[in-house]
């Protein structure tokens, strides 16, 4: 399995935010945005990543992240330096993904808790899966339309009530991936979208929805109350449970991939957190 991470983008709906940088490149809490997407893809035992990014912001990704050594994983950069949509970063990143199957997960995206790992690794051979969970502003995304358990279309941003199911922003597919997003067309707003990639496979009856229940908690940061709620909880969380959310150096740690020497090194010398919270790590 390897690990793409969408992070091209605008960042329109944040500007002045991100007028002079990428939005996962933005804080959330103690840490940049994409730390947190980084982490859910190593915590799901995924060492090749690649991370896709606007031309200007590449170095800027690598000052930070580099190529990927001190996590144990290696990672390699790609390049969307136009708005064409989620589903291209699979043409993008065809030689990448070479004859394997692919976890995408958007750079703004992030989760906490167990669940997703039980959910998301173990029930994957072939197909695509995707999560889907309970939100109560559903018209902000992709929704599921389901029947029985079975999720058997998704539509995008719909304008008419289809469910309660948000489709998350992240997705598991087998290699198949890569020639159905090159049959896909460009929808009304000029973009290969994930929502037809994701209805092809459920046209093939090949998709699983994975129905996450409130024990986790997943946020999107595309607009300034979310960024700012997301924020909020990773400092709430961090500060009452002692556990570090989203850090790339401890999920490493903890997947055997780097020693605890390396580890504290790691975070002595890039980063600060609160001293409650480090003690935790013996
Ligand atoms: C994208 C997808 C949407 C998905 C969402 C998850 O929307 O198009 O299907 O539900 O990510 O974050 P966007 O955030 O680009 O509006």
């Amino acid at each position: 399995m390897k690990g793409i991470i969408l992070a091209g983008g605008n960042g329109t709906r944040l500007k002045p935010l991100t007028k002079a940088t990428s939005k996962q490149l933005l804080p959330i809490y103690d840490k940049p945005l994409i730390f947190y997407p980084l982490s859910t893809l190593m915590e799901l035992g995924i060492r090749d990543i690649a991370i896709i990014v606007k031309s200007s912001e590449k170095e800027k990704f690598f000052l930070l992240l580099g190529d990927g050594k001190r996590f144990g994983i290696n990672i390699t950069y790609l390049i969307q330096d136009n708005p064409n949509g989620l589903a291209e970063a699979f043409i993008i990143g065809e030689e990448f993904i070479g004859k394997s199957n692919v976890t995408l997960i958007l750079g703004d995206n992030i989760f906490y808790g167990e669940a997703l790992k039980q959910s998301l690794s173990s029930k994957f051979s072939e197909g695509a899966n995707i999560l889907c969970y309970k939100v109560n502003d559903p018209e902000r995304y992709g929704v599921a339309k389901i029947s029985g358990s079975k999720v058997v279309e998704i539509v995008e941003k719909p304008k008419e009530f289809v469910s309660d199911y948000a489709v998350t922003g992240i997705y598991v597919y087998d290699n198949s991936v890569i020639a159905k997003s090159k049959s896909l067309l460009p929808s009304a707003r000029g973009e290969l979208e994930i929502t037809d990639l994701n209805n092809l496979y459920i046209e093939e009856g090949n998709l699983r929805g994975i129905f996450l229940d409130s024990e986790m908690i997943w946020m999107d940061t595309g607009t300034f109350n979310s960024l700012h709620d997301a924020s909020s909880l990773i400092k709430a969380l961090q500060s009452r449970t002692g556990h570090l959310i989203g850090s790339p150096e401890l999920v490493s740690y903890k997947n055997n991939w780097i020693k605890k020497n390396e580890l504290s090194e790691a975070l002595n010398l890039e980063i600060t957190y609160d001293a409650s919270v480090l003690s935790s790590l013996d």
